[in-house]
């Protein structure tokens, strides 16, 4: 048994060494909190008043598994409640809560009318210094024009809907919309290209498609409709319904064709009409996100309505600790799944306030997210160690000089946070005593898997935590057995958990493939991630161990991009990795003949921001005559990533052509 990337195991089993080498010869946790020590205890003004702040959860759970996942389950409202929480007869297919039924949008919406109807469910704040805010009463309204407004188009129960829109609120009510009438959303960020849009509209086998005229990057103004009519002349089928929403005014027309209807009109067409939301089984698909694996197609991730919400609510108050009464502020763009499980479904099903924010974080000026945090008295804020790291690049005079007194509890996804990141984080946005929760999870887990809750658990900076109540999550070594306390292992997950993908789009072969190893203890989840775990069971996160980075905390598979670098003429050969700091750096050779210059770098980044999308483009391309390999001929891109990010080198006892490290390194370091 392996627990390397599916695909190929040995070409994967260099490069996986050089990981663990890595991983075991400079302990990344070296400037984390000693294990010796217990953590940072969470401060006793928050204990006082978290949701959750008994010990003997974990307990609970561990005894209690699966049924003590109803705690999760009974936070929703259920059309038909469930009897069964897990039917785990056909492993690796789990269905969670299978002969409940509920509506995702009726928990997120209708069921807070009673009382609350005038609480704000929204506080949206565009680019151009906009804002509209939506109680849930107006929520209602609109989720229910924009569902009838659907079914008029045509779209029916289990039809899929493509949505490819920006930052507006017009994206989280068409997803809630969608899920009123049964009809999964398949959300496509904003910022991919059109050739990104189409691959998804055919693999999510999708006829609908909701986009904008366009949108503005700072004072720009984009089109957006014309990448979605491109995306329409590549795709294999045909639209049988385009909806626009009207973004930029009068700042551009986008002349609507054959089937292409004005969002705002049709919404008028049914102001004031309701829709019965419709049951679905809690098995049912609620959504499809597009995800990088290890092969260069992306990958359908399904999400199943009734443990997905139930797991998201959960998380969402026990481990963020949202409250109704909170203002609370998820940073990431709903295009991602974070945007998704705690910018729209977690905080709604709570009923609380979440602020969804259109522009840049530097714009007007470098202050900009902690005068919206000030402005709305914000008490829960999560976002990611790569904003955190621009925060701290800009200055804690930013934040310094704004009154941050409502914060009470921060959180951060996506990627590690380094202990000195966290600790600024805690200082200047934390008032210097809001507990920090780390937490660990993917597109896949639905929601989050590892943390700590911050009302029981102490934190340690650098150290993601242990694995939540109910979570069987292991951090083990080739044969499967769990690594000893300090030794770098694969981060996999034993037993299921409700907000785990339902399967993949692609089938169930690539389903099994992708993350199942079957053993003799069961079956197995693989993350993906390589991991390091303490003497008291706290998970540190070293990174992928497959064919998977992650840029600007956006996941990609190097195989997407590096077959948009080979297209460009004379290229011959590419790797891409991360540069430390969130970026993405492109090494590629090029034909014997054609010399690497500025003409070229600059069509490497084009064609990466145009094939893949704009957050897609290299921070750095650097030339070199070869690219190091393994004997298999497999490319060692750890080395790369390791001579990039001036880190020792691992094992490189494997490379075939080891003379060519000394010309990176120097190609990398006259590259500047
Ligand atoms: O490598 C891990 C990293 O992000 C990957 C999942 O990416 P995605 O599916 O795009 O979801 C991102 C947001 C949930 C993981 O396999 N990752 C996520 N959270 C952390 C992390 N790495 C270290 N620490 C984290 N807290």
């Amino acid at each position: 048994m392996t627990n390397a990337g599916s695909g190929d195991r040995d070409a994967n089993a260099d490069e996986r060494t050089s990981a663990d080498e890595r991983a075991g010869g400079g302990d990344p946790s070296d400037a984390a909190a000693d294990p010796s020590d217990g953590g940072v205890a969470p401060p006793s003004w928050f204990r006082e008043e978290a949701a959750l702040t008994d010990p003997g959860i974990y307990d609970e759970f561990d005894t209690e598994w699966p049924d003590a996942w109803g705690r999760a389950a009974d936070l929703l409202d259920w059309d038909r409640p469930y009897r069964t929480v897990l039917d785990d007869s056909e492993p690796p297919f789990y269905r969670w809560f299978p002969d409940g039924r509920l509506n995702a949008a009726a928990n997120c919406v209708d069921r807070h009318l009673d009382g609350r109807r005038n609480q704000l469910a929204i506080r949206w704040f565009g680019k151009r210094g906009e804002r509209r805010s939506y109680t849930y009463f107006d929520l209602h309204r609109e989720v229910n024009a924009a569902a009838a407004a659907l079914r008029e188009l045509g779209v029916e129960e289990g039809d899929v809907v493509t949505l490819y829109l920006p930052m507006i609120p017009e994206l989280p009510i068409t997803m809630l919309a969608c899920a009123r009438i049964g009809a999964p959303h398949n959300v496509v960020f904003a910022g991919l290209s059109a050739e990104a849009l189409a691959t998804r509209l055919d693999a999510a086998d999708s006829a609908y498609l909701v986009t904008c005229d366009g949108y503005y990057r700072r004072e720009d103004a984009f089109n957006q409709k014309s990448k979605a009519d491109n995306a329409r002349l590549r795709i294999d089928g045909d639209l049988a319904a385009t909806v626009v929403v009207d973004r930029l005014g009068d700042a551009l027309s986008v002349p609507l064709g054959e089937d292409e209807h004005d969002y705002g009109t049709l919404i008028d067409r049914h102001d004031g009409e309701t829709v019965a939301p419709v049951a679905r089984d809690a098995t049912d698909l609620l959504f499809v996100m597009y995800t990088s694996g290890t092969t260069g197609r992306p990958k359908g991730v399904e999400h199943a309505t009734g443990g997905y919400l139930a797991h998201v609510a959960w998380t969402a108050r026990n481990v963020l600790d949202v409250r109704p009464d909170d203002t609370y502020w998820c940073a990431a763009d709903i295009g991602w799944i974070t945007g998704h499980s705690y910018g729209v479904y977690g905080p709604l099903a709570l009923g609380t306030t979440t602020v969804l924010y259109e522009g840049s974080p530097d714009y007007p000026d470098r202050d900009r997210v902690w005068d919206l945090i000030e402005r709305n008295a914000v008490s829960v804020f999560y976002t990611s160690p790569t904003a955190i790291r621009s925060f701290m690049k800009w200055g804690a005079e930013y934040p310094d000089a704004h009154d941050l007194s409502s914060i009470r509890l921060l959180g951060t996804v996506g990627e590690a946070i380094t202990p000195k990141a966290w600790r600024w984080y805690r200082e200047h946005v934390g008032g210097g005593d809001a507990p920090v929760v780390d937490t660990w999870w993917q597109t896949e887990t639905g929601a989050i898997a590892l943390a700590t809750l911050p009302g029981v658990t102490p934190m340690k900076p650098g150290r993601v935590g242990p694995p939540l109540p109910g979570i069987d999550a292991r951090v083990v070594d080739e044969t499967g057995d769990p690594v000893a306390p300090g030794e770098a292992g694969y981060l996999t997950i034993g037993k299921p958990w409700p907000g785990m993908l339902r399967g993949l789009r692609e089938g169930e072969k690539r389903y099994r493939r992708e993350y199942w190893l079957e053993t003799d203890d069961g079956w197995r989840y693989r993350t993906g991630d390589g991991a390091t775990v303490d003497d008291d069971g706290y998970v540190t996160i070293l990174g992928r161990v497959d064919d998977v980075i992650n840029v600007r905390t956006r996941r990609f598979n190097t195989a997407e991009l590096e077959s948009a670098i080979v297209a460009v003429d004379g290229v011959t050969e590419a790797a891409v990795v991360g540069d430390g700091d969130g970026g993405v750096v492109a090494y590629a050779t090029t034909r014997s003949g054609v010399d690497p210059d500025d003409r070229t770098r600059a069509a490497i980044r084009d064609r990466l921001a145009a094939t893949v999308g704009e957050i897609a483009r290299p921070d750095r391309v650097v030339f070199t005559t070869e690219l190091p390999k393994t004997r298999s001929g497999k490319i060692m891109r750890r080395l790369l990533e390791d001579i990039t990010q001036d880190d020792e080198f691992g094992d490189i006892s494997a490379l075939r052509n080891p003379e060519v490290v000394g010309e990176i390194e120097s190609a990398v370091r006259d590259d500047g």
